[in-house]
């Protein structure tokens, strides 16, 4: 009986530290994965909805320009520092675990980083060329702010087949021209990156 007292006890106490140190540890590693996982899908929604806000201000920028819009200095200035500030992001919003079917993002931006972040890091140059121009915004449209009739467009697009020309500097880029490029890079990312969700 002393025995049993004595011994008893001590083992079930023994036990039952065990167990709640199992179950304790259970609980850690299923709350840290359940949180890394809230934080990716968290991570995943709000790129998505930057990607939507760029795709707002890229719309009301081309349609300034093809006549769809009506011009405003500060619509047009809105819209380019949503761009410069959302391209601008890009590059910290596609970490390895976020890739894969659980979003539009393809695995290959993983494999291929290099150019994923030239990408991203020349559409974010030249918004901020366009932002700059835009905060000068004339009150109305001006000549200054087209493509003239011998620009083409060919000159800005980094995964172009014109590989050798030389990029021009954004700086001296009419907002129009630079409007297009951004364009472009926008489906060539796509193009390369981005994936049919469901
Ligand atoms: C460097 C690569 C890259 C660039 C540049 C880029 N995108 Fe994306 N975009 C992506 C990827 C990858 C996705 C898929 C994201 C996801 O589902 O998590 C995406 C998704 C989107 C979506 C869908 C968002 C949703 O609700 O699921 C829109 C709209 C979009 N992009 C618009 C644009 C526009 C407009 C531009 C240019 C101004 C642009 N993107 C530039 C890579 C890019």
């Amino acid at each position: 009986m002393n025995i049993g007292v004595a011994a008893c006890p001590h083992g079930e106490a023994h036990n039952s530290v065990r167990l709640v140190l199992a179950v304790g540890l259970a609980l850690a590693c299923v709350s840290s994965l359940v949180a890394a996982k809230v934080g990716i899908e968290a991570l995943i929604e709000s790129r998505q909805a930057s990607m939507k806000q760029m795709a707002t201000a890229a719309k009301t920028l081309a349609g300034i320009f093809n006549g769809q819009v009506p011009y405003n200095a500060a619509t047009f200035r809105d819209a380019a520092e949503t761009l410069r500030d959302r391209t601008g992001s890009l590059l910290g919003e596609f970490p390895s675990g976020s890739l894969g079917p659980l979003s539009g993002a393809k695995p290959e931006i993983d494999q291929d980083r290099r150019s994923f972040e030239a990408l991203a890091h020349h559409i974010a140059t030249l918004a901020t060329a366009l932002a700059k121009e835009a905060a000068n915004a004339p009150p109305q449209i001006n000549a200054e702010m087209r493509m003239g009739p011998g620009t083409m467009m060919d000159g800005g697009s980094l995964l172009g087949k014109r590989t050798n020309a030389a990029e021009p500097e954004p700086a001296t880029l009419p907002a129009e021209h630079l409007v297009h490029m951004i364009l472009q890079d926008c489906t060539s990312c796509h193009s390369r990156f981005r994936q049919k969700i469901r």
